[in-house]
């Protein structure tokens, strides 16, 4: 958790994320996923799965609360969570880790949580070390 980070700033982000779990489209899997991002403005975006018949079609939470994001013309991630049901808490599937990484800090916090209530809050940097980012790419500077 980062000092400005409040514990209730991070309940709100679950209370987010919860809430857009309740939409998931998951009749594949049955894993319903939501997901809740702060933006550095201060916005609150939230995502949920959506499956497809065709598999790979189907899109994740996370990625679904980028976009929301970037719609609403928000660029930075102060703080992700992300929750479905399990004993462990639910973390960002490595592709979301990449996606992420796009948008938010190597410090930025990542809290992962289940519906039974438990809970876990990482860095980016931490689930996603020695990230590929623009900065390898010629021309693109940093972020
Ligand atoms: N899923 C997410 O939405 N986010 C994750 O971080 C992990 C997986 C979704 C994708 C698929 O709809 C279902 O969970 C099962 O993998």
């Amino acid at each position: 958790m980062r000092m400005d980070e409040t514990l209730q700033d991070i309940d709100a982000l679950f209370e987010a994320a919860l809430g857009a779990r309740a939409h998931a489209y998951a009749p594949y899997s049955g894993f319903a996923v939501g997901a809740a991002i702060r933006g550095a403005r201060g916005g609150l975006f939230t995502g949920c799965n959506v499956e497809n018949a065709a598999y790979p079609s189907g899109t994740c939470a996370e990625q679904s609360a980028i976009s929301a994001m970037i719609g609403a013309g928000e660029t930075r991630i102060a703080a992700l969570a992300v929750i479905a049901s399990g004993a462990h808490p639910l973390t960002p599937c490595g592709a979301c880790r990449q996606r992420i990484r796009e948008f938010a800090e190597a410090a930025t916090p990542i809290h992962a949580g289940s519906l039974e209530g438990a809970r876990q809050s990482f860095t980016l940097a931490a689930l996603l070390p020695e990230a590929f980012g623009p900065a390898f790419l010629p021309g693109h500077k940093q972020p």
